[in-house]
């Protein structure tokens, strides 16, 4: 009853809200901000660059995940495992009201439906979430989540109709609810919650209506709000187009290459969005850079090239939808709509080799590069030929105080050609050509990589850097004081000293090198085919007060090669205790962030043998493939 009370308090605060202002309705551009909210909480906050958790500066890089399409509860901390370890921080998820609300007035979300177990396998994983609840969703599902016996009423859908608020009224106040209980100042993981879906378009003249879209300012939510413009229109967002409305951060999605997932080679002309950053300098510049969906249909080279483009527009809050793709059960799916979009973990949960791999060699690279998260981009009008005096090129600045990133890219981004150039980058030490020792880089077809200049980075005391780049082509890297080279591993590294600075030259292959600097630095050079192995996974959650630091491995997490799928990696008392997937025996290896003299490794918590090097603290071992053992339940001799 306590909760119906409350329910009813907050049905008609909003009510009030909807009173106020439907006496100024119809001219929303003359509202003053009745409804912008200061700020509730102090724990998730956010400035120009970035959302801030506790006051850690964090780019929230998130997954699209939805429980109803894996009704199995069992199995949520798998896929949430299997996005912590992309190097993600973070889910987004939608609920389906149809599923929650079958009979109207009867709201059950229990079962399969029950949301607690999901929040537990989130925190379990150390996943911050956003939460997106409708009540309209789209995510192609049948009624875009709006349950059967709404057909039957006539009230004006999505829009302030009493008749429609009436329908959602009872949805609202329970969702919201269970959500405001799971927000991280509750001791949850939900950072983020997202007003309504792509409200981008309706029924005019109401729409663009900031009171309607209000919804769930008043159900308990306290986590800044966060909107997705279907595309970036700056619907309700605080720029020039300013309409006063709930949302604290704007966003918007993307689609850029609409849904054909049966040509993924097909790339049409023009088709990538250069013009995100003039639009977010309009319309949002003083909120982190949000993409709330980012379309996952095509191949990897989509991710190299598409995600890139995003990152040179310094986005900071990013999901990418789907990334699990789930199940079209019991008619849930929209006949007409895919709800696969290329997802990189497919429907039976398979880590899919070539697209996981590129995501998480992305994700794994911005977060382990703090710098992005406030480097600035540049205008990128004037992309084509900049830096490299090639036209045929497109580089896009993000500069830092200290660390600059470049993004390079065809300027016909869908080009196949392979285009050598030099490239001309300020650094502390003035302008410098790349590459310094003769030869050329290189550009193949559909590719983006990122240049960095005054890269700097601290990885505890014995420092670790990997990069890699694709398989042949001359690559490039030059280390400030990095005092006496010698090459540990393979073969074809040229060394040379300029300007105070020690400069690695190599084509590279499918032979991992690796270069030890007196200034303690050991370096391992991969192709990226190599570097899919490579695994770095944040530290567990501090289980007492279950307050998840995601970047735990600024500092201390392990770097470790593995094979199919590294889920967990923790260090405790001089032991080293790994789980994984394996799909064939496997070396392990953790090149990094081992204590010196471990006593113990453990494989699935089954101890196994181990050599450590007693100069490097590398430790390496070796994973046995068991085929799994299970019996299946003979189903014809069951009732
Ligand atoms: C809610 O749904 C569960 C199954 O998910 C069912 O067992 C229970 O009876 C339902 N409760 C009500 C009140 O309908
Ligand atoms: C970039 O420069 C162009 C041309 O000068 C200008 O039209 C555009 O508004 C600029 N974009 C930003 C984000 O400043
Ligand atoms: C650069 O440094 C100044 C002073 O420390 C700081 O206020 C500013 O936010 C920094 N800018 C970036 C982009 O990091
Ligand atoms: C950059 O080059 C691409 C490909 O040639 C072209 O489509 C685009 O219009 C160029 N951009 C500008 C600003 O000239
Ligand atoms: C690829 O290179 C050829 C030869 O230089 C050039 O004619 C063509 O325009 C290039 N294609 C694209 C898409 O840039
Ligand atoms: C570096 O190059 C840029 C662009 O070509 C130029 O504007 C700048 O003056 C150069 N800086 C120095 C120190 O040479
Ligand atoms: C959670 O972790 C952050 C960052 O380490 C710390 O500042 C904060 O005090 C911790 N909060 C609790 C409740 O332990
Ligand atoms: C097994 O996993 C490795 C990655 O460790 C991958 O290269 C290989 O393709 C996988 N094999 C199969 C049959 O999936
Ligand atoms: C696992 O099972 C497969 C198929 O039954 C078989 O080919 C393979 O040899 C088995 N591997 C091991 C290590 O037992
Ligand atoms: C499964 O059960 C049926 C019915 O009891 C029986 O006929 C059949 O032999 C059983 N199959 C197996 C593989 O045990």
């Amino acid at each position: 009853m306590l909760f119906r009370r409350l329910c009813q308090a907050a049905l008609l605060s909003v009510a009030a809200v909807q009173t106020a202002a439907m006496t100024i309705g119809g001219k929303p551009g003359m509202m003053t901000k009745p409804y912008k909210r200061a700020p509730l909480q102090n724990i998730v906050t956010w400035d120009e660059h970035s959302l801030f958790v506790r006051g850690e500066r964090i780019m929230f890089y998130s997954g699209e995940f939805h429980p109803f399409r894996l009704p199995v509860p069992g199995l949520w901390l798998d896929v949430f495992q299997k996005i912590k370890a992309l190097g993600y921080n973070g889910v987004s998820f939608y609920t389906d009201w149809a599923l929650l609300e079958g009979k109207q007035g009867e709201f059950n979300a229990s079962g399969v439906f029950a949301l607690e177990p999901f929040f537990e396998a989130a925190q379990t994983a150390g996943i911050y979430l956003l939460a997106r609840p409708g009540p309209y969703i789209n995510a192609e599902a049948l009624g875009g989540g709006y349950p059967g016996w709404l057909q039957r009423d006539p009230a004006l859908l999505r829009t302030r109709d009493l008749g429609y608020e009436h329908a959602t009224d009872n949805y609202v106040a329970h969702i919201g609810a269970i959500v405001a209980a799971a927000q991280i100042t509750n001791g949850g993981l939900v950072i983020l919650v997202q007003l309504e879906n792509e409200y981008s378009q309706g029924i005019v003249p109401a729409f663009p209506d900031p009171i309607y879209f209000g919804y769930y300012r008043n159900a308990g939510i306290v986590v800044p709000l966060i909107s997705n413009d279907a595309y970036p229109h700056g619907y309700f967002a605080d720029g020039p187009l300013r309409r006063p409305s709930a949302v604290d951060i704007y966003g918007h999605d993307g689609y850029p290459l609409g849904f054909d997932c049966a040509n993924p080679y097909t790339w049409p002309d023009d088709a990538l969005p250069t013009y995100y950053l003039t639009l977010y300098e309009e319309q949002s510049s003083s909120t982190p850079y949000s993409i709330v969906e980012l379309e996952e249909l095509l191949s990897p080279e989509f991710e190299r090239v598409f995600y890139k483009n995003d990152f040179s527009f310094s986005v900071t809050i990013f999901n990418i939808y789907m990334t699990y793709r789930g199940t079209n059960w019991g008619n849930l799916g929209h006949p007409g709509t895919s709800y696969d979009y290329g997802a990189m973990i497919d429907e039976m949960r398979v880590v899919t080799r070539e697209k996981y791999s590129e995501a998480k060699l992305e994700a794994n690279f911005l977060q382990a590069s703090p710098a992005y998260f406030t480097a600035v981009a540049q205008n990128n009008t004037n992309a084509n030929g900049s830096y490299t005096g090639n036209d045929a090129l497109a580089v896009t600045a993000l500069l830092g105080n200290v660390t600059n990133f470049f993004v390079i890219r065809h300027a016909a981004y869908n080009s196949l050609n392979t285009t050598n150039y030099h490239i001309t980058l300020p650094t502390s030490k003035g302008n410098i050509t790349i590459p310094q020792l003769g030869g050329s880089l290189s550009l193949h077809g559909r590719d983006s990589k990122f240049h960095v200049s005054d890269y700097n980075k601290q990885y505890g005391n014995k420092r670790v850097l990997v990069i890699y780049g694709g398989l042949g082509g001359e690559h490039e890297l030059a280390v400030a004081s990095g005092g006496h080279v010698s090459i540990t591993e393979g073969s074809g590294v040229k060394i040379a000293q300029r300007k105070g600075a020690t400069v690695l030259n190599w084509q590279m292959s499918s032979e991992r090198k690796v270069v030890d600097l007196s200034c303690d630095l050991k370096i391992y050079i991969l192709d990226r085919n190599s570097a899919y192995d490579y695994w770095v996974i944040d530290l567990p959650s501090d289980l007492v007060t279950r307050n998840y630091t995601n970047y735990a491995h600024f500092n201390s997490a392990p770097i470790v090669k593995a094979g199919y799928l590294l889920r967990t990696v923790e260090v405790a008392d001089g032991c080293i205790h790994l789980t994984g997937d394996l799909n064939s025996t496997t070396a392990l290896e953790v090149i990094g962030g081992a204590p010196s003299h471990i006593s113990e490794l453990t494989w699935n918590s089954e101890s196994i043998p181990f050599k450590q090097d007693h100069r490097t603290g590398v430790v390496t071992a070796t994973a046995t493939y068991k085929n799994a053992t299970y019996s299946i339940p003979n189903l014809s001799a069951i009732g």
